[in-house]
């Protein structure tokens, strides 16, 4: 498990104008990129001599799960959801399924790449409504877990990062829609978020 203290004073060094409201970055570029390297060689290893259903919930996994793929050297086939649970920096609790897979799952293996679990409402919401349709297995791989606040356990096979209790940005992460394309996670000045 790698686990990421929020104690280093890095500041982003970003083209992105957005970067500065980033007061600390709390990942780096090269460290997700490593870390994402990692994890497409664990999943290689464990579904080797078999295929895969990689589906990627919207939008937030969308950067983890382009650079993920490319490193899985199983069979792959892409497939995306879209559930919504948050608005501004807290999960409402309530979650929306907006776009549900085009894949048949049935027999198959379900990968499910998600950018952050946090309360772990949307997974379990996702995961009962996907175990439904009788994959031949089902597993979670996440960039980043989010421990402190869990409502609800949830277990990620593939996990990147473990944080403290933060509001995160970039790497697909948002706050209004905002700072998905920044290529490190960092956490976002307090000044930068509504009141
Ligand atoms: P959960 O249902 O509370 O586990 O929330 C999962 C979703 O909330 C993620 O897919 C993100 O879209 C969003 N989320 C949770 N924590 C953060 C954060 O720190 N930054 C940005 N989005 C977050």
């Amino acid at each position: 498990m790698i686990v990421v203290s929020d104690t280093n004073n890095i500041k982003p060094d970003s083209i992105n104008p957005l970067a500065t409201n980033i007061s600390r970055v709390l990942v780096s570029s090269q460290d997700i990129q490593k870390r994402i390297e990692e994890l497409g060689a664990q999943i290689s290893k464990d579904y080797a001599g078999q295929s895969l259903v990689v589906i990627g919930v919207l939008k937030g996994a969308f950067p983890f799960m382009a650079a993920l793929i490319k490193h899985i050297t199983v069979p792959v086939v892409i497939d995306f959801v879209a559930v919504s649970s948050y608005e501004g920096t807290s999960s409402t609790g309530v979650v929306r399924f907006q776009k549900d897979v085009e894949e048949p799952l049935t027999g198959r293996n379900v990968l499910v790449v998600e950018d952050i679990v946090d309360t772990g409402l949307t997974l379990h919401y996702l995961m009962n409504t996907l175990q439904v349709r009788d994959p031949k297995s089902l597993e979670i791989c996440c960039l980043v877990d989010k421990p402190a606040r869990r409502k609800i356990e949830i277990t990620s096979k593939y996990i990147g990062f473990t944080i403290p209790d933060r509001f995160i940005v970039g790497f697909g992460m948002d706050y209004e829609e905002h700072y998905r394309s920044l290529d490190f996670i960092g956490i976002l000045s307090p000044k930068a978020i509504k009141p």
